[in-house]
């Protein structure tokens, strides 16, 4: 076994909380925790990687539940005094929210080495650590090839009234918008949500918005990927009448949304906090979205066998780091989507 000066000071750090909590017995809850995570991501994709981070080194990680924007807003209030160690989301807005405040620490050069370049901003404060597509989910058993929209756009075309459906409030549509809003402007973008308002229906989250579509009670849905690959590898029950549609052609419909882990500032374990994101962004963190059920992309190494290859995608090019969710949510609340 090679023992690493990493690993060392890993152990130290587990033997150092163990020390903390013996003898202040449980008092100093803080450190008993180990590293704190907000996390925006899945659950379960999570604890596959906590679960083998912790394996590896013996860091204990405490989970902490939320969304995108809920803990980006929150850590903006806790300031220098977040008890976060790590941030991770499932969209990278919320990284440019909490980037912009200036409350993370730069990712230690070696972790960025291992991402490609367009999963992660230039300013190297936070890295992309996994990846996610946009899909037409479409009842195959009503629609065919021929009659699917050429881009996400068409559906804003009173064509397409009564026939889709959306999860317009959760963080992966708004981060959807927010490429939009990138790629086509604002003007653009006013009108696409207009037709998003007159023609979709807006559903509590993309599961239940495929369900939808598997019910029949709309032709198609906007949502990521994942969504469908995940109930086919379960029961398929709520995908078994629908298909994915990939928009291609640089498309705002294909666009690739970054999930995002970045170290805060105010860490009181940074090597530690830097250990567990570099485990994420690098091999190990890889293997658990190749090999586990979360289906959304690695960014470093292989993709799941089941997907799509990202390359495939023709993905549109967007510079996740300036993606604007403040407007993005100025212009759905104008829109009444919000
Ligand atoms: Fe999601």
């Amino acid at each position: 076994m090679k023992i690493s000066a990493k690993h060392t000071s890993a152990f130290a750090f587990a033997a150092m909380l163990l020390t903390a909590t013996t003898l202040a017995g449980g008092a100093n809850a803080q450190e008993a925790e180990g590293l704190v995570v907000y996390n925006a991501q899945h659950e379960s994709l999570t604890n596959g990687w906590v679960e083998g981070f912790t394996k590896e080194t013996g860091i204990k990680v405490t989970v902490r539940k939320g969304s995108d924007m809920q803990f980006a807003n929150q850590l903006i209030q806790e300031g220098s005094a977040s008890p976060a160690d790590v941030f991770l989301t499932e969209n990278s807005p919320a990284m440019s929210l909490v980037d912009g405040a200036g409350l993370f620490a730069a990712v230690d050069k070696d972790t960025l080495d291992q991402v490609p370049e367009q999963y992660r901003p230039a300013d190297g404060m936070w890295t992309g650590i996994a990846a996610r597509t946009t899909v037409f989910a479409y009842d195959k058993t009503k629609l065919t090839e021929d009659k699917l929209p050429k881009s996400m756009v068409d559906l804003q075309d009173a064509a397409w009234k009564g026939r889709w459906g959306a999860a317009p409030a959760g963080a992966d549509f708004q981060a959807i918008v927010a490429a939009f809003l990138q790629l086509k402007g604002e003007e653009a973008t006013k009108t696409w949500l207009k037709g998003l308002k007159d023609n979709a229906t807006a559903y509590k989250g993309n599961s239940v918005a495929m369900k939808a579509v598997n019910a029949g009670e709309v032709e198609g849905a906007i949502i990521y990927h994942y969504y469908w690959f995940g109930d086919q590898a379960k029961t398929g029950e709520n995908s078994k009448n629908v298909a994915l549609h990939y928009f291609k052609n640089e498309d705002p419909g294909a666009f690739v949304s970054v999930s995002g882990g970045g170290v805060l500032k105010s860490s009181k374990h940074p090597k530690e906090a830097q250990a567990f994101l570099k485990w994420v962004a690098g091999k190990g963190g890889q293997a658990v979205l190749k090999d586990g059920d979360s289906f959304e992309y690695a960014i470093n190494g292989d993709a799941n066998a089941k997907l799509v290859p990202l390359a495939d995608l023709h993905a549109p090019k967007v510079e996740a780091s300036t993606l604007d969710s403040k407007k993005v949510v100025e212009l759905m609340t104008a829109a009444g989507l919000l």
